[in-house]
C-alpha cells in the first residue's frame, strides 16, 4: 500500500491509484473538465492540477493522471494550484464567448461554474476567436463548435463508451475542431443520435434542442386564472 497526505488528510491507497481517485476517497473534490470516470485520462484540460511535495521537491501535476507515490504531500487548493486553475480558465475564455445569458447551457455549464468559483470573469488575452459554422442538422441536438473547449469528453464517450466512432478531433492548433469523418453534417454521419455526447459535454457546445424549453423566458405563457 502507498501512504500519502492530501490536504492534511492521511490516505492509504493501492499502488496505481491516481491522486484524483485518492482525493475522492478522502472526500476531497478536485475540479475536472475532461475526466471521465472509468476511462484512461484524456489529460487535455489541466483543470485538475494539484501541488505535490516529496523528498524536497515540489511540482504541479494533473490529479486525473498522476499516481500517488509513497510519502507524497499533496495540496489541492494551494496558491500555486489556484493560480494554475485561473490560468487554465483564462486561456479557455480566450476562445470562448462569455455571453452566457444567450447560451442554452446557461446555469448548467461546468466552465461557467468554475469561472464563478475561481473569479475569472473574462480573459486577459486579446485575439481572434474561432468562427465555425454551427451544425444544426441533427433533429435532436445542436453542435456549436465555437463553445467547445476541446476536452474530448464527447469524442471519448462516442468512441470508447458507446463504441460508435461518429466524431473525432480534426485539424490542428487554433483550427482544432470536433468533427464527423470528412466533416459531413451529423445528420449524414454514422451518428445514431443516442445523445451520450450531449450528456458528456461540460459546456454549451452540444445541447439538446428540447433544452430550449427549459428556459423560462422562452416558454412563458400568459394565461387567465380565476384566483
Ligand atoms: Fe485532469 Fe482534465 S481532468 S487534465
Amino acid at each position: 500500500m502507498i501512504h500519502a497526505i492530501i490536504d492534511g488528510i492521511p490516505v492509504e491507497v493501492e499502488k496505481g491509484t491516481t491522486i484524483l481517485q485518492a482525493a475522492e476517497a478522502a472526500g476531497i473534490t478536485i475540479p475536472t473538465l475532461c475526466y471521465i470516470k472509468g476511462l484512461m485520462p484524456d489529460g487535455s484540460c489541466r483543470m485538475c492540477m494539484v501541488e505535490i511535495e516529496n523528498r524536497g521537491w515540489s511540482k504541479l501535476d494533473t490529479a486525473c493522471s498522476a499516481h500517488v507515490s509513497e510519502g507524497d504531500v499533496i495540496q489541492t487548493k494551494s496558491e500555486k494550484v489556484i493560480a494554475s486553475r485561473r490560468g487554465v480558465l483564462d486561456l479557455l475564455l480566450s476562445n470562448h464567448k462569455t455571453d452566457c445569458f444567450s447560451c442554452p447551457s446557461n446555469g448548467a455549464c461546468k466552465l461557467q461554474d468554475y469561472c464563478y468559483e475561481y473569479g475569472v470573469e473574462k480573459t486577459s488575452y486579446e485575439g481572434e476567436m474561432t468562427d465555425f459554422p454551427i451544425d444544426d442538422s441533427n433533429p435532436f441536438f445542436t453542435y456549436n463548435p465555437n463553445l467547445c473547449i476541446l476536452c474530448h469528453r464527447c469524442v471519448n464517450t462516442c468512441n470508447k463508451i458507446v463504441g460508435r466512432g461518429a466524431i473525432d478531433t480534426a485539424e490542428r492548433g487554433f483550427n482544432s475542431v470536433i468533427s464527423t469523418p470528412f466533416g459531413v453534417d451529423l445528420r449524414d454521419s454514422s451518428c445514431e443520435s443516442c445523445g451520450n455526447c450531449v450528456a458528456a459535454c461540460p459546456t454549451g457546445a452540444l445541447t439538446m434542442k428540447r433544452r430550449k424549453e427549459y428556459r423560462p423566458w422562452q416558454v412563458e405563457r400568459k394565461v387567465l386564472t380565476t384566483c
